[in-house]
């Protein structure tokens, strides 16, 4: 969470920062700022709580003018969201200025010291001990060198940081640093340009480089860049990585926001997945990059996760106990760090599934797995992101960029990365014959045309969205894989129209949350034509006798379910009951968008959340 960007170079350093914080808000939109370096060698800066489009307004009339600059989004963590809290932070001269995403878990001890030492504080924020450690060091030991005195600087933190610096008394430098916290770097003819991740830099460079942790980099406006060790040693050959897709897949591209694109960008995302998938190992995964002799002798998997991307690890959980018959267990990353004892075997797989890559509480959980023993697989949307980067192997789900906070297009595609996985453990274990699992692929084919048709019955949703007008809480059900699929329709209403929802499972409602219901009070029901439909039925039946007003999510044809419900959400027949999540979960995003819209909230951008969640 928080974006930081910075430039060094031939061209005004503002106008790339606001569109580098634009592209970053997503990470956090609390306050904002940007400080640049002017001409009469002073640094001038604007920053105030609130969005990008607020800082960008202030923007016109202060007049910013240097070619070189840092700017910052926050999604505050110490400090309430204020213009004081709002980064950059200087130290006492004024003279430096910084900005940090990440957390000084030391800053208390750190603030106390250099208070006793006459440093002057402004903020409430962890982060400002940073320009007056930077201060310190640049007074001292480091005599004027500014890469030094911010290598001396972190030395003495703990936590993380994606840091860029900017020094009144270094004109036309811009140095980073980078522990635990990503940031990318492109050089260029104008110049240098810093970005906590690549969204920010689309255009700039078709590669970039990607700190490591504990690295620094030194940022020249005649667009050269040195990268060096925490010893300060040069690293002669940096990480760099290739930008694979173009600006415009960041853009809105003619959607009224990001969340209506990314939802419609489902169906392609899926075909581009399936592309070239099938082999002589029924499903190719190179990117396991484990034998079938190690595959076959996996006899328990550990799947981490948070968020939406815990229910795509509870789906693989399904597919994997059914298709390859190995013992599952899931757990949100944030429970299993802190877990007295997590048992493993000597052949367990830890599977991470991120849409960024960069979430903290999935980071930790697989470093715990991996010093454990167990080998790490992840499942992400983020090239060269960190999990890729700590990962035995990683699949990318190329789906593209994700903007909208709230997950809608990794959700799928993760699904569909899992089924491989399932598939191929079937494959090494014996529990599927290559034709069985032909079948199988066959049908995931079948997923983008069956989520066209879901995307071409919008208008049940923005119907069905309605029911929630009066409501101040909803239920979701659903059984087996659906239960699922409740849960993540609940996550989304909740996240994007602050509506509360609570997901059960429809068999269990009886056993408390029944006390809920009573007349209108909204309960949604994924009631697909499987094997459990009757069972839900029947719970459909005791939400109605009392009073509530039901949504379903049902098959074609049901004319079970149509009597029952206020509204129905039409899917077509799915050919099996385990990919019905797919393609029920469109709609339930189709519907959280409408109640969000109606509410008359920002579907993108919903209040106290970020898209990337780099703290514990
Ligand atoms: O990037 P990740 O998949 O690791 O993110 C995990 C969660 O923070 C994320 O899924 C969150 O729950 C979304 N806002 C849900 O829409």
């Amino acid at each position: 969470m928080c974006g930081i960007v910075g430039y060094t170079g031939k061209l005004q350093a503002q106008p790339f920062l606001l569109q580098g914080l634009a592209a970053l808000e997503y990470r956090g939109y609390d306050s904002a700022g940007i400080e640049v370096l002017s001409p009469d060698g002073s640094l001038h800066g604007v920053k105030c709580q609130g969005r990008v489009a607020t800082l960008t307004q202030r923007c016109q009339t202060a007049n910013l003018v240097g070619t070189s600059g840092i700017a910052h989004t926050r999604w505050a963590t110490h400090g309430a969201p204020s213009d004081r809290n709002a980064h950059p932070h200087v130290d006492c001269s004024g003279r430096i200025a910084i900005v940090h995403n990440g957390i000084i878990e030391n800053f208390r001890e750190l603030r106390a010291q250099l208070i006793a030492s006459g440093h002057e504080f402004k903020s409430e924020t962890d982060s400002e001990v940073i320009a007056h450690l930077i201060e310190d060091s640049w007074n001292g030991p480091a005599k004027g060198d500014l890469l030094e005195a911010v290598r001396i600087a972190v030395s003495r933190c703990e936590g993380s940081w994606a840091l860029a610096v900017l020094c009144a008394d270094a004109p036309g430098q811009v140095v980073c640093a980078r522990r635990r916290s990503p940031l990318v770097i492109a050089t260029t003819p104008d110049g240098c340009y810093a970005a906590s991740d690549i969204t920010a830099l689309a255009g700039k460079a078709k590669s970039v480089i990607q700190l490591d942790d504990g690295q620094l980099a030194v940022l020249n406006p005649q667009g050269t860049c040195s990268v060096f060790d925490e010893d300060g040693n040069l690293v002669a050959e940096p990480t760099t990585m290739t930008i694979d897709w173009d600006a415009s897949a960041a853009t809105l591209g003619g959607y009224p926001d990001f969340m209506a694109k990314e939802i419609a960008e489902q169906p392609e995302a899926i075909r581009r997945l399936l592309k070239d998938r099938l082999g002589k190992h029924g499903i190719e995964l190179d990117e396991l990059t484990m034998t079938d002799e190690e595959l076959a002798s996996i006899d328990k998997v550990y799947v981490v996760a948070c968020g939406t991307s815990y229910h795509v690890g509870l789906i693989t959980r399904d597919f994997i106990e059914n298709w390859a018959k190995v013992p599952v267990v899931v757990e949100q990353a944030s429970e299993l760090n802190y877990k007295q004892s997590v048992l493993v075997t000597d052949h367990t797989l830890c599977v991470i599934i991120t849409q960024s890559g960069e979430t903290a509480d999935t980071l930790t959980a697989a470093r715990r797995l991996r010093g454990l023993g167990c080998k790490v697989f992840a499942i992400t949307n983020v090239l060269g992101s960190t999990a890729a980067r700590e990962s035995d192997g990683t699949l990318y789900i190329k789906a593209g960029p994700e903007v909208c906070v709230c997950s809608t297009k990794a959700y799928t595609a993760q699904m569909v990365g899992a089924a491989f996985l399932a598939l191929r453990l079937a494959l090494a274990k014996g529990k599927m014959t290559q034709a069985e699992i032909e079948k199988k692929y066959h049908q995931l084919e079948e997923v983008p045309g069956l989520i066209e048709k879901v995307l071409g019955r919008s208008w049940q949703d923005k119907e069905a969205s309605r029911v929630f007008r009066r409501a101040h809480s909803s239920l979701f059900l659903g059984r087996g894989v659906n239960s699922t699929t409740a849960a993540e329709g609940a996550l989304k209403l909740k996240e994007i129209s602050y509506l509360h929802a609570e997901a059960y499972a429809a068999g269990e409602m009886k056993h408390g949350p029944i006390a809920l219901l009573e007349p209108g009070f909204p309960v949604v029901a994924i009631v697909p034509q499987d094997h459990v439909h009757d069972k839900t039925i029947s719970n459909i039946q005791e939400c109605i006798a009392r009073g509530a007003t039901v949504v379903g999510v049902a098959t074609d044809g049901d004319e079970d379910v149509a009597p029952l419900c206020s509204n129905v959400l039409w899917i077509p027949p799915v050919p099996d009951e385990f990919l019905v999540p797919l393609v029920a979960v469109v709609h339930l995003q189709m519907l959280a968008r409408y109640v969000a819209l109606d509410r008359g909230y920002d579907v993108d951008k919903p209040r106290n959340l970020a898209k990337s969640v780099t703290v514990e």
